[in-house]
């Protein structure tokens, strides 16, 4: 080993496997004029990926930073989108080069809704932090801060042509702001629990609000100001309802405190969901509401224009006129005229329910030519399906145009495997394996599985085999995309696979306290008479306790098996003779490797420590606080005494293990990290996380300075708890002082 010695940092390379993430929303875009409803916008970690999902690909990727998307919106003129961040930034991205050219920092915490006003000109957002900011998109600056919320906002909305805003909280309230004065003029009460959207229809003369039960609230709004301005009696304003004279008097008299509105519940229209709603939203026109709980059933309304509500009134007055006649005529006397009331369910009809294929996370939806309507859904299984219908149509029927499955797995990815010649990856889940081409990252094959815990490559690259949940052995051959064979071969969770170093067969280890030796063999197809490729099973190791994880030393010669009692056995591989027991951990050891030249092993446990042995006499030369919860996987890079481990805590890391040093952390996933591959020849590194996503790290030619690097992670870590101790400011909240809206940085506190 020279005096110095080189550390290369590996740096992040790609973010795929994940179709849409679960924390923001699905929109509708429109790309350099492309054709309405063709594509969709979804946040991927702290990327937007643009799905065109008519050919199920994605066109576009609006590049992330650090904080994951949690909200987006696309502006007026569909020519940019708006995207929130965990962190409280709001970015505006342009749909036609992908970049970012302004940011705004006002929020302390996740951006929970964002709109434009109809003309694009300004942008509202709301937060975590209970506040909503109003922002001048043209000159790029704060407006105002509208405080008054006190949970976390859930919706706001620009009114069209009156300098009003209308916000709604987890705090049960919705507020209405004038923005002339900055000041909240009027707050809804009538909601017993978190208010989680609110629509405006009929020319924003009527507010329907979403909550935690199955009410859809209606309600009236009347514009006092413009009556008055206009001279006009009220009655022929407040069209929607044939209000009494009690209500008008109501009316007049709140007018005078309130000046600007009145708001009256006028009923509600019942989901047929129980459960609380997760989304509610409207076609641009606002003829269309759209809502769901968290289930999978999407609830269409069809919401009728005056018009069509005259019509239908007028139709019911006849036919009571025609029934009063008639009762008249039996009866012989005079009955009085007949009186229809209108009621809200004339006013808003239950259309059709669309029956997603997984839970619904959120929805978006676009009336185009036609009459026709288009529905994209998030759903909560890592897909979006999209829908189309006739919504003229007497009974219309939704039909599925598009689902966008391929490029990720349902659920988490549990199991990785590099290919001998470092060109292909398998991931594997709960229900299907796949292979990517490492440089395209795009899907070879997909399988269906069993629930899949380990796997590895057959040397030669053209068969995979998986451990699953249920004990067995599955064989995969890739060229026909087909299972070759399933091995009952574990009463218990089969945790983990080796390839032999002679390449001639693996061993299993399962929680069923045994490991199972197996070699490769030809065999002659019963059915095809052509030969293919079985397991046979050789030898068994009883052990006293569950098998976690099973390492051959590289030689051959011993077999590491780490067990649930917190210890790990080490066995000659010809006799399974035992020959040391590596004893040490707190809790179990859940991932281990021996180096390349069978020196060392290093064993990551659930106690969150690493530690590294002598593979000649079982002394531990160190033990490594390493992640802030559990090391769930642990792999040399090849032919070096450098390791990687991957934690719970979102981190992976790379390690000395003879110098005892961490040289980095591999920051990037924003869920636990299951785990890791590395490259035969280490120059990549693949990751799988609770996230959804995988990413793919490449090694560089950077070399690392460790003092360097501990520096950049102070710094790094600085930065952060400013950000979070620190009020942004936002111009117009100091009045008259019109200081940038910005966090601080390191550079502006230390100079
Ligand atoms: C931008 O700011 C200037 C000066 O503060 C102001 O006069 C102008 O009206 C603003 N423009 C917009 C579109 O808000
Ligand atoms: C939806 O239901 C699942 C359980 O089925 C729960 O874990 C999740 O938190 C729920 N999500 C929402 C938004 O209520
Ligand atoms: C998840 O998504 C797939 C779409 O590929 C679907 O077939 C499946 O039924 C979904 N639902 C669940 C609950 O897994
Ligand atoms: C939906 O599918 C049916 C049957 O294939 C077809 O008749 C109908 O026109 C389709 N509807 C839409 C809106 O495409
Ligand atoms: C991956 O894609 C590249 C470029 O299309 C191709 O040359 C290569 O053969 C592919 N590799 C695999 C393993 O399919």
């Amino acid at each position: 080993m020279g005096l110095t010695k080189q550390y290369l940092r590996y740096a992040a390379s790609a973010v795929f496997g994940v179709i849409g993430s679960q924390k923001a929303n699905i929109c509708y875009v429109t790309l350099r004029g492309g054709e309405r409803g063709r594509y969709v916008a979804v946040a991927a970690c702290e990327h937007v990926f643009i799905w065109d999902v008519r050919k199920g690909e994605k066109v576009l990727i609006l590049q992330g930073q650090k904080h994951e998307v949690t909200f987006l919106c696309p502006s007026p003129d569909g020519v940019h989108v708006a995207v929130g961040y965990e962190d409280g930034a709001v970015r505006i991205f342009s749909l036609l080069n992908g970049e970012t050219s302004v940011s705004f920092n006002g929020h302390k915490s996740a951006v929970s809704v964002i709109r434009y006003d109809a003309l694009g000109a300004r942008l509202v957002t709301g937060s975590k932090d209970t506040d909503v900011i109003v922002w001048d998109v043209i000159n790029e600056s704060g407006l105002y801060r509208l405080k008054g919320h006190k949970d976390v906002i859930t919706q706001t909305l620009f009114l069209k042509d009156k300098n009003l805003l209308v916000t709604c909280s987890k705090d049960s309230f919705v507020k209405w702001w004038d923005l002339d004065t900055q000041h909240c003029f009027k707050t809804i009460v009538g909601h017993r629990s978190e208010v989680w959207g609110l629509v405006l229809l009929n020319r924003e003369n009527r507010l329907l609000t979403g909550s935690a039960d199955s009410e859809l609230r209606a309600w009236d709004i009347s514009y006092l100001e413009e009556v008055k301005a206009e001279g006009e009696p009220k009655e022929k304003k407040g069209k929607t309802l044939l209000d009494d004279d009690e209500d008008q008097q109501e009316d007049e008299d709140e007018s005078l405190d309130e000046r600007i509105l009145s708001c009256k519940k006028a009923g509600s229209i019942l989901r047929e969901a129980r459960d609380r709603v997760v989304s509610l939203t409207t076609d641009s026109k606002a003829r269309i509401i759209a809502c769901h709980g968290n289930d999978s059933i999407l609830e269409l309304f069809t919401v009728l224009s005056e018009d069509e509500v005259q019509k239908k009134m007028s139709k019911k007055l006849k036919k009571a006129k025609k029934k009063a006649a008639k009762l008249q005529e039996e009866a012989g006397e005079e009955a009085a005229e007949p009186a229809v009331e209108k009621m809200l369910k004339d006013e808003i009809v239950r259309l059709i329910n669309v029956k997603a294929s997984a839970k619904i996370r959120c929805v978006d939806c676009l009336s185009c030519a036609g009459g026709e309507l288009k529905v994209a859904l998030l759903l909560q299984n890592n897909t979006v399906e999209t829908y189309s219908l006739r919504t003229a149509d007497k009974t219309p029927t939704a039909n599925k145009t598009s689902r966008l499955t391929l490029g990720g797995h349902r659920t988490d990815v549990r199991t990785l495997a590099f290919s001998s010649d470092n060109l292909a990856v398998l991931s594997a889940s709960g229900d299907t394996v796949k292979v990517w081409n490492r440089s395209t990252l795009q899907v070879i094959r997909t399988m269906a599985c069993e629930y899949a815990l380990c796997s590895l490559f057959v040397p030669g690259d053209r068969q995979i085999i998986l451990g699953t949940k249920s004990g067995k052995l599955q064989m995969f051959e890739l060229a026909s995309g087909s299972l070759l064979e399933t091995v009952d071969a574990h009463n218990g969770a089969l945790w983990s696979l080796c390839l032999a170093p002679d390449q001639r067969g693996i061993v299993s280890g399962s929680a069923d306290k045994t490991v199972k030796f197996w070699e490769f063999e030809l065999i002659k197809d019963q059915e095809t008479g052509q030969k293919r490729l079985t397991l046979k099973h050789t030898r068994t190791l009883q052990l006293e306790e569950d098998v976690l994880c099973v390492r051959f030393s590289p030689d051959h010669r011993l077999l590491a098996v780490s067990l649930l009692d917190c210890t790990v056995k080490v066995f000659y591989t010809d006799t399974l003779k035992f020959f040391l027991s590596l004893y040490g951990h707190k809790l179990p050891v859940l991932c281990l490797d021996i180096s390349h030249d069978n020196t060392l092993i290093a064993t990551g446990s659930a106690d969150r420590n690493v530690k590294i042995w002598g593979l000649d006499f079982g002394d531990c030369h160190r033990s490594m606080f390493a992640h802030d919860d559990s090391v769930m996987f642990l792999q040399f890079v090849p032919k070096t005494h450098l390791f990687f481990t991957a934690g719970k805590d979102k981190k992976i890391k790379q390690w000395d293990a003879d110098k005892f040093e961490h040289i980095q952390t591999l920051e990037g996933h924003h869920r636990e990290v299951w785990c890791l591959a590395i490259s035969p020849n280490g120059d990549h590194l693949v990751s799988s996380s609770h996230d959804k996503s995988l990413r793919l790290w490449e090694r560089t030619r950077e070399p690392i300075i460790l003092e360097e690097e501990r520096e950049m992670e102070r710094e790094a870590e600085f930065e952060e708890s400013m950000a979070k101790g620190d009020m942004p400011v936002v111009p117009g909240e100091t009045q008259g002082e019109a200081a940038p809206a910005g966090k601080k940085t390191i550079e502006t506190v230390k100079a």
